[in-house]
């Protein structure tokens, strides 16, 4: 990124973005699909498939299990899909057979799942939710901001129609690129729309082209950002994805052991705890103190919860290419200050599924 500016019309940047969107298909395991990459935020991700497979008063389902899970409903809002959710407390993961039951009972265009949810650590069964999808003949849309390049997802088997990421989590990027997979199937629904899509740069037709030839022109790529996520990804190929999810799997492993021995508990619910995010309760309003000591004392930087939870809620990222001892030595930080500050738990309610709305 700091090498001198790539200019996004000459031949480098041409074969740079034809390798970039192959390691793309690469890191989702996406052989037969459409592959986009192009610049903006995981947000866009998510919008991206919204207003290109939703039309106004299109019968939508989000499952959601946290902040990011209730963005996506907030988004199949804005665009006007009749927008119906099977909201879950946070920390409880979505559950196939209420999915199955709801899909018999209603009929749906597109599903909407957050792999993992970041904010509660939560990992869904991903499998299990979007093959209840495929048997009802319903579009799946999936969020892997949190998952792809970390945690086991392959697009070829999975069955979804889209599933995104973005370049600054598991992948080890810098943030800045939106990674989407696409089914053929979802390519068609999009082309067969009646309405237009309602975006220029969302619409993932416009890009489609660009993928291809990305001589064309639509817009103007963050050209250092994709440099960026290139190497990112050459590294994710030269450990192996594999090998790179076996190494999540350890510190995940590692994470939740340092956090159960400190006596806190987790948001997310056994058996459902993402290796690549922990969120755990800490005492009420005690989680910015946790933090910033930990900055300033150490120079390590962990998350809080988003919003409501920010003052009671730690989040710990364990992902990219972070390695064992590197984060055995940064969680004897935390428990350091752990001792020190956040030693009280939360009480914690028990988590109760909400009914379906
Ligand atoms: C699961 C999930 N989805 C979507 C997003 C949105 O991505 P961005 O912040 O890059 O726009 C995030 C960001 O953290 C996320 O964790």
């Amino acid at each position: 990124m700091a090498g001198p500016q790539l200019p996004h019309v000459g031949s480098e940047f041409y074969s740079m973005f034809k390798e970039t969107v192959s390691l793309a298909r690469y890191v989702f395991r996406n052989e037969k699909g459409v592959q986009f990459v192009f610049t903006g935020s995981g947000t866009i991700g998510m919008e991206s498939s919204v207003v290109s497979l939703v039309s106004h008063g299109d019968p939508t389902l989000t499952l959601t299990n946290g902040y990011f899970g209730r963005r996506m409903l907030m988004l199949n809002q804005v665009h006007g899909a009749k927008a119906d959710s099977l909201e879950y407390t946070e920390g409880n993961a979505a559950d196939p057979d209420a999915l199955r039951k709801k899909l018999r009972k209603s009929r749906y265009k597109v599903v909407f799942i957050t792999h993992v949810d970041t904010s509660s650590s939560v990992a869904n069964p991903i499998n299990e939710l979007v093959e209840e999808c495929s048997k009802e003949g319903v579009l799946s849309v999936v969020d892997a901001v949190c998952s792809i390049g970390g945690i086991p997802l392959d697009f070829g088997r999975l069955g979804a129609d889209i599933v995104f990421t973005a370049s600054q989590k598991a992948l080890a990027g810098p943030p800045g690129a939106v990674l989407v997979a696409a089914s053929e199937r979802a390519i068609q629904q999009m082309e067969n729309r009646k309405a237009p899509i309602e975006s220029y740069y969302m619409n993932l037709l416009k890009w489609k082209p660009i993928m291809d030839d990305p001589k064309m022109y639509l817009a103007t790529p963050a050209t250092q950002v994709l440099l960026a996520l290139r190497e990112a990804m050459k590294e994710t190929k030269e450990e192996g994805l594999e090998n790179r999810w076996s190494r999540h799997r350890k510190l995940g492993e590692l994470t939740r052991s340092r956090v159960e021995g400190w006596g806190q508990k987790f948001v997310a619910e056994e058996g459902r705890r993402a290796d690549t995010v922990t969120s755990f309760w800490v005492h009420r309003e005690k989680a910015g103190e946790i933090q910033h000591t930990l900055e300033n004392e150490h120079g390590i930087v962990v998350a809080r919860g988003i919003y409501e939870d920010s003052d009671k809620m730690i989040r710990i990222g364990h992902f990219g290419i972070l390695q064992v001892s590197e984060l055995r030595a940064a969680l004897d930080s935390l428990g350091i200050i752990m001792e020190k500050i956040g030693g009280i738990i939360r009480p914690v309610k028990v988590a109760k599924r909400m009914p379906a709305r």
